[in-house]
């Protein structure tokens, strides 16, 4: 199993003698509710089982020692409590720096340092949070070494601060919550407005749920990710001298149509149209999928990748290549991008007796089209962050 497996390495690597526990923290997929978490809308994702695990060993001094078995070549990077700071040099790193910086900022002391073994398996810069699961883990890992009186809601916000304010990614909570709070078989209907949340159990009856993964990151990732914040929070400015709202997701769709005059460019109109009308599909998704109305759910991705395609622009050729053949595909009930955008994955709902078809028909043409392959996994939802 991969946890002795990673024991093994850890002993191996760091020798010493003490207890040695062991962590996981899942990545996650969204499958409707797309940019919509810091627009104070709804979001509908769930956690895989796929994600990150930490071996984590006590040190009677401040030092810490990392070491991830995804950057052999990296080897063990050292530094200490003393020196959690943003620094290029420390890599991946960073992550759980972040994470004990914002701990250390809300007064959880942290006492001594620690020796720590990372390995995921979520492929980086897929989109399916391979970061949050690392800030994710790091909060648990805190909260069982230092016995610190944190809820796992709690964590997600940490994990949330370090990736603003330390990593500098203008992130919502989506992806911390959902890797702290999943739940088996249930996908988490979560209004980022309030927090409050519901879990909803995902029950396809005769369809799977599965991610695509397109392989390809455009860079500027991050820069095109907090510029659409900003132009929704400009277009949030305009239609608050007009109408008395926090938040674009208050909005019903007939709301916004009566007022979007004032916000005054074309872009920033097609950007918090989207975040309006994405924010209704998710709670309508929610609620076919209560009525077990799957074909209606993937009506919905449908439209909800149309909208991240021409009005909210963040998408690209490989990713609707994909969509686009999955949509075309008898079998497949919906079909959407899913996380940040600008590559990463899909997510289709397909139907049991489609899916080795769906995997080998659209491998094959996307292979010819965009000159390498894609990658797929048919998606067992997990549980949340925990020790193992
Ligand atoms: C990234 C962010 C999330 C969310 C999605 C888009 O995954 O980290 O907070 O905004 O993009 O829905």
């Amino acid at each position: 199993m991969m946890k002795e497996r990673l024991i093994q390495q850890f002993q191996e690597l760091f020798k010493g003698e003490g207890e040695i526990r062991s962590y996981f923290a899942p990545g996650r997929v969204n499958l409707i509710g797309e940019h919509t978490d810091y627009n104070g809308g709804h979001v509908f994702p769930c956690a895989l089982t796929l994600g990150t695990y930490g071996i984590v060993r006590s040190r009677e001094d401040r030092k810490l020692r990392f070491y991830s078995a995804n950057f052999e070549k990296l080897g063990v990077i050292e530094t200490s409590l003393d020196e959690l700071v943003p620094d290029p040099k420390a890599n991946w790193t960073n992550y759980p720096k972040g994470v004990m910086w914002a701990f250390e900022k809300r007064g959880y002391k942290l006492t001594h340092g620690l020796d720590i073994l990372i390995y995921g398996n979520i492929p980086n810069g897929s989109g399916l949070s391979s970061s949050a699961s690392l800030e994710v883990l790091t909060g648990v890992i805190l909260k069982d070494t230092f016995g610190f009186d944190v809820s796992m809601v709690d964590i997600a916000l940490i994990g949330q601060d370090s990736e603003n304010n330390f990593n500098g990614c203008n992130c919502g909570i989506m992806d911390q919550f959902a890797s702290a709070m999943g739940k088996k078989d249930h996908a988490i209907f979560l209004d980022t407005n309030t927090l409050h949340y519901e879990y909803a159990p995902v029950v396809l009856k005769d369809a799977k749920i599965v991610i695509t993964n397109s392989k390809v990151k455009h860079s500027l990732v991050d820069s095109a990710y907090n510029d659409r914040r900003t132009e929704c929070e400009t277009a949030l400015k305009e239609l608050q001298t007009v109408i008395d709202i926090k938040s674009l997701g208050e909005l019903t769709e007939e709301e916004y149509e009566a007022h979007k005059d004032v916000v005054k460019d074309a872009v920033r109109q097609k950007r918090a149209k989207h975040a309006v009308y994405e924010n209704q599909r998710a709670v309508r998704a929610v609620e076919a999928l209560k009525n077990q109305d799957v074909e209606l759910f993937g009506k919905l991705m449908n439209a909800s990748h149309e909208s991240l395609r021409y009005d909210y622009e963040v998408s690209c050729e490989e990713i609707d290549i994909l969509v686009d053949l999955a949509q075309a595909m008898p079998g497949v009930v919906g079909s959407r991008i899913t996380g940040g955008g600008f590559g990463g994955c899909t997510v289709s709902i397909v139907k049991n007796d489609a899916v080795d078809q769906f995997i080998s028909e659209i491998g094959k043409t996307y292979q010819e089209k965009v000159g390498h392959e894609a990658e797929f996994y048919v998606v067992d939802i997990g549980d949340g962050a925990g020790i193992i």
